[in-house]
């Protein structure tokens, strides 16, 4: 097929050429914002007289049905076009003759091309915000749920101290919410125009990159032509928010893959979000969160990826520069399924109390309130702390508990103790006594989780 651009040439491309050198099998994912900007650059070229206000309505109209029979599959994107660029270009100039060659004035394809994925990546970004959303919201019906289901919280995988379910899972919503607000910065760096930029050296054209900007909804416009189409910043920032957003989910999944595992037994997942195995009749497998886990790999892929790209090529567009697409959206794709999923899967769930309650009995994480009761005794706490060791290395040679060990064997150890130390390593009193800010008491998780619902309902 002849190109736009073969004026020069006198051979036609060779058939392998064309395919290597397109890139329309993934970028006509953004027709709609290739044609949102060719709209409110060809408008700007109408205002600024640069041509015809009368043309400028035509290509804006043609556009815009254009998009429409995309749309409605009307209009097949053609698979031998070079890019979304050119076709929607070829497709605009068959049906509507002379004008339609009139849009690219005082354009370039590389900053056609810089503005087009911007728009991609600011609708983009909204979407994955209100995907996690979803699942703060999912995190905050857990926690209030579970809010005083005491349950071991671990260091080393080893049974620590006592906390809750509640308080646990908000951990997590910790980070979801500073993933939130690492997009809400992303975002303003996606929203600042590069049209008009040109090649790389801008125009001679009398045109308005702040009209155009403007139109398109944008903060601002970039300051210099060269970086304004060879800047990918923006994207490579967005997959490593990603990233992260990948490496929460995954050890989120990690901590759910062993809770079902029998040997935790903390939770259950619905018949609907795990699979079974071809052979073992009994298996019921937590697929879905092994995925996930598993496709955090690809993601940051796709961030060394695009770094890569970036790390060699001089000012300004290099046809490297292409390669930013697969890599991004492919890491939007990933995250955005991953967080739906994960969502849905967290939130039909069930928790086993009953067995939370148990792992937090059996496992002396109630050893270091014993050690601060001696200390509020006024007992110095390293020696607080050496006494309690004792008892605890008693209780494992000859049986018991820290809640169940009689009060003259506690005595042999300090004189201390006193009827009281039963409500000092009474699981629940050990949680609710943590009423430091942040800690795990019933009155710290609820203002946790109001932050949460007042963050997502913004
Ligand atoms: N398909 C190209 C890309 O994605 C569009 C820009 C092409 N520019 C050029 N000078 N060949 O980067």
């Amino acid at each position: 097929m002849a190109k736009m651009w073969d004026a020069r040439f006198s051979k036609e491309e060779n058939a392998r050429v064309n395919d290597f050198n397109s890139s329309i099998r993934f970028d006509s994912r953004m027709f709609r914002e290739d044609i949102e900007g060719s709209v409110a650059h060809v408008t700007m070229l109408g205002r600024q007289g640069i041509i015809g206000e009368d043309e400028a309505a035509k290509i804006a109209d043609a556009l815009k049905t254009i998009r429409d029979d995309i749309e409605s599959g009307a209009l097949p994107i053609d698979p031998e076009a070079e890019d979304i660029h050119m076709f929607v270009e070829e497709v605009l100039t068959a049906r509507i003759g002379d004008a339609g060659k009139k849009l690219h004035t005082a354009r370039s394809r590389n900053d056609q091309v810089a503005l087009d994925i911007r728009l991609y990546l600011r609708r983009e970004i909204g979407e994955i915000r209100s995907l996690l959303r979803v699942l703060l919201g999912t995190v905050a019906d857990l926690a209030e749920k579970y809010a005083g289901a005491v349950m071991p919280g671990y260091t080393h995988l080893q049974r620590a101290q006592p906390v809750t379910f509640g308080h646990y899972v908000l951990a997590y919503a910790q980070m979801f919410l500073r993933d939130d607000g690492r997009l809400a910065e992303i975002a303003k760096h996606v929203n600042i125009s590069p049209l008009g930029s040109g090649a790389l050296a801008a125009t001679t054209h009398p045109i308005d990159r702040h009209l155009t900007a403007e139109l398109l909804g944008m903060d601002g416009v970039t300051e210099n032509s060269l970086d304004g189409v060879s800047d990918r910043d923006f994207a490579a920032e967005l997959i490593f928010a990603l990233s992260l957003i990948m490496t929460h989910l995954s050890r989120f999944s990690e901590e759910i893959i062993l809770w079902c595992s029998g040997e935790f037994a903390f939770v259950e997942l619905d018949d609907a979000f795990s699979t079974g195995s071809s052979i073992m009749p009994q298996k019921k497998n937590p697929d879905i969160a092994e995925l996930v886990r598993g496709k955090t790999g690809r993601v940051y892929g796709d961030l060394i990826a695009l770094l890569t790209v970036l790390k060699g090529i001089p000012l300004a567009y290099n046809k490297d520069m292409q390669e930013d697409k697969e890599a991004v959206f492919d890491a939007i794709d990933t995250a955005k399924i991953c967080l739906e999923l994960f969502s849905s899967m967290l939130g039909t769930m069930t928790v086993r109390t009953d067995r939370l309650r148990q792992a937090a009995s059996g496992g002396f994480i109630n050893a270091t309130d014993c050690a601060d009761y001696l200390a509020k005794k006024g007992l110095p706490f390293r020696d607080a702390y050496r006494v309690s060791g004792k008892i605890v290395a008693w209780c494992a040679e000859n049986g018991g508990t820290l809640e169940s060990l009689p009060l003259d064997v506690y005595r042999q150890f300090s004189p201390l103790f006193d009827e009281d130390v039963y409500d000092a390593v009474d699981l629940d009193n050990c949680v609710n006594r943590r009423t430091v800010w942040g800690g795990p008491s019933m009155e710290s998780v609820k203002r946790q989780i109001a932050l949460v619902r007042a963050a997502i309902s913004e």
